[in-house]
């Protein structure tokens, strides 16, 4: 519930504002109070009487106007609430809250706000994938603003990518989790590796993969949204930390493995990191230097250990569920059931990472969830938007939901 809640709602101008409607609806059917922001472009495609008719309230368009800066000012506006949520958020206006433009009611609130900060972002998919979209985005979630989606699927201009706003069902949900109290997982202790690992080869060179650590991450996050008290294990990765999650930064395999030894108890734990299956047996103490016609140095290498096997048979402290990846390039799903039944974990999600599938350091996934119960497929979805289906799903199965 969302009783007595107050949302500052900002519509911008997508066609993704229609469901901004739907949205207002539910808020005002939960017991929130809704205050819409219209841009000029919103109200191409959405009327300020169905927004304020829906939210009961007067509905704020212009910065400029004398009776709303009389009756409620632009900064008391900003804050006279306890979120904000952007839905849809354009390219437009996500660029001008990174860089902090102010030339419009809406913006100028952005600026003027201190409340947290919800993205629902809607675009076409070649302008959310533009590096400079990306780096606004970046830019306004390592100030703490939370996404909800982009997700993927068809959209306005009969393209087909990353873009589609989140359904309001979904904003809701997210909402919710930053609003809605204890949230499903409240008295859980999560533990999430991400990222890759760097196994040292010499002081200066080591080996490594391709992992981002986007889809850990995320799962951190949105465990964390769903009221666990989260442990992030993670891999050399460019990401932020993330607000509310414990980070324990770490480079190779066995220190990862001792992070999370020292992490537990916990109640889930969920292994997303790219672990190197092999380090150097004995990485060089000083760089390995050219000595003439010397021969090219021959690597000997050395298992590492498992981390998601070791939580998974942990004697002590076994997790009351565990969670795998398993990363393939053939036969998906039968190297995901080999996985989960060599590994011991419950549920392994299974993702095809084969060139050209744009899945190792892109922002989509396609995931199989693999159990004893059998096989669920999953649809193309953000990283966001997997990891708050596996944070559903996890509720779900530990009686949370
Ligand atoms: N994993 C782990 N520690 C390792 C290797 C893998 O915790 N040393 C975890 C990963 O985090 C993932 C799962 O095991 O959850 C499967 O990882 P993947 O790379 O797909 O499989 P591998 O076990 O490395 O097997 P292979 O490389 O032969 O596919």
């Amino acid at each position: 519930m969302l009783q007595g809640r107050r949302i500052l709602l900002v519509i911008a101008g997508g066609i993704a504002a229609y469901k901004s409607l739907e949205l207002v609806r539910r808020l005002r059917e939960r017991g929130a109070t809704v205050r819409c922001i219209l841009t000029r472009a919103a109200q191409e495609f959405v009327t300020p009487l169905s927004v304020s008719t829906l939210s009961r309230e007067r509905v704020f368009t212009d910065l400029f106007s004398l009776t709303d800066e009389h009756e409620i000012g632009h900064i008391r506006l900003a804050r006279d609430c306890d979120l904000v949520v952007v839905a849809p958020a354009t390219a437009d206006l996500v660029t001008k809250a990174a860089l902090g433009i102010a030339d419009d009611l809406a913006s100028t609130v952005l600026l003027a706000t201190d409340r947290p900060l919800l993205l629902a972002p809607a675009m076409n998919h070649v302008m959310w994938s533009a590096a400079s979209t990306q780096t606004n985005i970046a830019t306004l979630v390592a100030r703490g603003a939370t996404l909800a989606g982009p997700n993927a699927g068809p959209l306005a201009e009969g393209e087909t990518g990353i873009g589609r706003m989140a359904e309001p069902h979904e904003i809701l949900a997210a909402i919710e989790a930053l609003l809605g109290g204890p949230g499903p997982l409240a008295g859980l202790h999560a533990l999430v590796t991400s990222g890759p690992t760097h196994e040292p080869i010499d002081p200066v060179r080591y080996i490594a993969n391709r992992s981002s650590g986007k889809q850990g991450h995320a799962i951190a996050a949105a465990l964390a949204a769903a009221g666990a008290r989260t442990t992030l294990v993670s891999g050399p990765t460019r990401l932020a930390d993330t607000q509310g999650v414990a980070v324990l930064h770490v480079e190779t395999a066995a220190q990862m493995l001792a992070a999370c030894e020292a992490a537990l108890p916990a109640d889930i734990a969920v292994c997303a990191a790219a672990v190197a299956d092999w380090r150097v047996a004995t990485a060089a103490t000083q760089k390995l230097k050219k000595t003439g016609d010397a021969p090219a140095p021959v690597l000997q290498l050395a298992p590492n250990p498992d981390i998601l096997a070791t939580l998974a048979r942990h004697a002590r402290h076994r997790p009351r569920l565990v969670v795998g990846f398993a990363a393939e390039t053939e036969d998906l799903i039968a190297h995901a059931r080999a996985k989960l039944a060599k590994k011991g974990c419950d549920w392994i999600l299974a993702n095809d990472v084969s060139p050209g599938t744009g899945i190792f350091g892109g922002d989509a996934n396609t995931v199989h969830v693999v159990d004893a119960a059998g096989v669920e497929p999953w649809p193309p979805l953000s990283k966001d938007e997997v990891a708050r289906r596996l944070a559903a799903r996890i509720a779900t199965a530990l009686g949370r939901s």
